[in-house]
């Protein structure tokens, strides 16, 4: 079709290769470098659509330049790179890619639990230095996991499919969410908490909240002091739930035993101090990142542009209120909101 679409980043082929069979212009921002603000205002002019990651903070300017654009799909499940609300205002429907991403993200977050636990970062230093001599008594001791209590702040599909995978280790769950999540108290006899109590009474803390104005800073030097000194805090979800700062300190005074991160308030920056701690295990973003996931991500992107490219509802809309005045690419339902908003 006569379609020209903007890919801000190199996804895997299968997903480019379905949209260059639809589409008469695709063009990918190829390599490992990010656009430059300048290059993404001018990269999205005059596209029928935008396929973009996390990486691209696609705010109201960008979406005025953007102005033509039918849809915005995200290849992510949190969307807090792109300003939603300007987006409804211009009609501009937006997309994610929720589900496909649960287990490898969940997954991830054990990754972070167990090198965190049992200083696996450290030990693999310290064995590939040849600094191996003997076996040691008091070498590298770490704290039990299983028996252990873990406490899930947002038990949503993530926090949940991480309570799940507790099962193995015995351990007890306690939850912090605003909804009952019944699945998890039937299960796993989980409880729901208030944010205090799981922090106080937790051994591994894991992050599963989206990123809004209310969860920003959700857990800061406070909180942090709260959480017991023998336990850890995971953070598979996004950076700036957690005050990084004041993550350093409490770090830094041993009082919390570790943490396991893959976000980051400032990403790609890390906290002044964070990286010269041993106590901490830092990954960079890496929570969805399979070969597998990654592929199914870039085709449900692929899909919900190519729906939304067709004047279609996108199948993962997190904006669904613009379709009750149609979606942009819908010409008789277009011509609707252009009059509204005029
Ligand atoms: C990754 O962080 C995602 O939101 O998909």
């Amino acid at each position: 079709m006569n379609w020209n679409i903007f890919i801000t980043r190199e996804i895997p082929k299968e997903a480019i290769d379905l949209l260059k069979a639809n589409c008469d212009t695709v063009e990918v921002h190829e390599g490992d470098s990010l656009l430059r603000r300048e290059q993404l205002l001018e990269k999205v002019r005059g596209r029928d659509s935008i396929l973009c990651c996390l990486t691209e903070k696609i705010d109201a300017e960008v979406l005025a330049a953007a102005s033509g654009v039918k849809g915005i799909a995200n290849m992510a499940v949190g969307y807090d790179n792109i300003d939603v609300k300007a987006a409804t205002k211009q009609g501009i429907p937006v997309s994610n890619t929720p589900g496909v991403l649960t287990d490898a993200t969940a997954d991830l977050a054990w990754a972070l639990l167990f090198a965190a636990a049992r200083r696996i970062i450290p030990a693999d230093k310290y064995t590939r230095a040849g600094e191996f001599k003997a076996w040691g008594p008091m070498l590298f001791l770490g704290a039990d996991v299983t028996g252990k209590t873990l406490g899930i702040i947002g038990a949503g599909r993530i926090g949940t499919a991480v309570a799940m995978r507790s099962r193995g280790f015995g351990m007890s769950v306690l939850y912090c969410d605003p909804v009952r999540n019944d699945f998890l108290e039937k299960e796993l006899s989980a409880r729901l908490v208030s944010l205090e109590e799981l922090l106080r009474e937790a051994d591994f803390v894991s992050l599963h909240v989206n990123l809004t104005p209310e969860t920003r800073h959700l857990i800061g030097e406070r909180e942090l002091g709260l959480i017991k000194p023998t336990a850890y805090l995971i953070n598979t979800s996004r950076g700036p739930v957690v005050d990084e700062e004041a993550l350093v300190g409490a770090l830094q005074k041993r009082q919390i035993a570790g943490a396991g991160m893959d976000v980051y308030e400032q990403e790609p920056r890390l906290a002044p101090g964070l990286a010269e701690l041993d106590n901490v295990v830092l990954l960079p973003h890496i929570g969805s990142a399979t070969i597998a996931t990654r592929t199914k991500m870039a085709l449900i992107a692929a899909d919900n542009l190519l729906a939304m490219l067709r004047g279609e509802p996108a199948p993962n809309c997190v904006n669904p209120e613009v379709y009750k005045r149609g979606p942009k690419g819908h010409s008789a339902l277009q011509r609707t909101t252009t009059a509204e908003h005029a």
